[in-house]
């Protein structure tokens, strides 16, 4: 193997998914995913079960993401491993494994934020897609997460707004549920969606400042509705499903874009570039595409594979900070709550 060449391997365990991926330099090689599937009969994430499920999986995971990459341990570089924020019991999980194996191996290990993650998965190399250039603001959005983050380089970015309450990855689950949709409802929402009308039912935006947002407000006023409508017709949301989501999922869309447009203005930058598993919905991606026309943005949407919780965002990361030589010792440990 050339030696100018860099392996990292990196490990994501912050919430439900257990992930290990390899990248020589920036270019993924392996990026192997285990959902845990026993959370959708609780309708959301049950820590302990998260804890235990990772402890099965890491193993395997791994030994799947070298083989898939074709490389021996003995090859790696490094070990990139998700530090926070995410759910403790998961994080020690990935931290605990990271630090064994990149002590055994006798190779440095590295500490990677998984907010910063998400957003640095548009530096993956990836044949199709474009890297973004600094400056640009990221619109970070999932199950567990709602930021915008202005990102001046690499690892110099700030936080200039995010959601005071749910995540809206957690408005789309909440509503579905209340509409009767398996856990995680998001792309069940989203699917019905494409052939409603999303002005049947009017949902009053929240009034947050600046560039922060709420979305505990809409699960509430989507509870009341449907229970309202309900009470006068059993058959409501059997016969205005479609209707319902695609009201649901317009008003959450003009939530996100509003605010874009507000930190686009007041920080003079155009070029957007977004992440988390929401930003699957088709929605937002054509909210996105109209803002270029309309607004003069330049829109980055990454790999759907690297937007979802996934190690190659880590293993990214990881390259990154090995080029800055910037290491842990094992003194290092993990942290459910963390800044930039
Ligand atoms: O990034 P992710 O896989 O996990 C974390 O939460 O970190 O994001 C999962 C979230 C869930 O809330 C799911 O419902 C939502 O992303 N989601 C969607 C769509 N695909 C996934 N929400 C709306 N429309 C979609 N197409
Ligand atoms: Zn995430």
């Amino acid at each position: 193997m050339s030696s100018q060449n860099v392996y990292i391997l990196g490990i994501e365990s912050s919430c439900d998914d257990t992930s290990a991926a390899i990248l020589c330099n920036d270019i993924v090689l392996s990026n192997v995913v285990a959902s845990q599937k026993i959370h959708e009969q609780y309708g959301g994430v049950v820590p302990e079960l998260a804890s235990r499920a990772h402890q099965q999986n890491i193993v395997p995971v791994i030994d799947q993401a070298l083989k898939q990459a074709n490389i021996n341990k003995s090859d790696l570089s490094a070990i990139a491993f998700t530090r926070g924020p995410g759910l403790m019991g998961s994080l020690l999980v990935g931290t605990s494994f990271a630090k064994s194996l990149a002590l055994a191996l006798e190779i440095p290990l590295i500490d990677v934020n998984h907010m910063q993650a998400h957003i640095l998965a548009h530096f993956i190399d990836e044949e199709g897609f474009d890297k973004p250039e600094f400056p640009f603001l990221s619109l970070t959005i999932s199950g567990g997460h709602t930021q915008i983050v202005k990102v001046h380089h690499h690892f110099d970015m700030e936080v200039i707004g995010e959601t005071i309450d749910d995540a809206v990855g957690e408005a789309f689950d909440k509503s579905a549920k209340i509409l009767g949709l398996p856990y995680p409802g998001g792309p069940l929402i989203d699917n019905y969606a494409q052939s409603g009308n999303p002005k049947a039912f009017p949902f009053t935006k929240p009034r947050v400042d600046g560039l922060n947002f709420s979305f505990s407000g809409l699960k509430t006023a989507v509870l009341y509705f449907v229970q309202k409508q309900v009470k006068e017709n059993p058959d409501f949301i059997k016969e205005n499903l479609e209707d319902v989501c695609a009201s649901i999922q317009y008003t959450i869309i003009n939530i996100l874009i509003d605010k874009l447009k507000k930190a686009s203005k007041e920080t003079g930058i155009k070029t957007i570039a977004i992440g988390g598993g929401v930003s699957a919905n088709s929605g937002i991606r054509k909210a996105l595409k109209e803002g270029e026309h309309k607004y003069g943005w330049k829109t980055f949407v990454p790999k759907f594979e690297y937007t979802t919780d996934n190690a190659a965002m880590i293993g990214v990361v990881g390259y990154l900070k090995y080029l800055k030589k910037d290491f842990n010792d094992m003194s290092i440990v993990a942290k459910a709550r963390i800044k930039f």
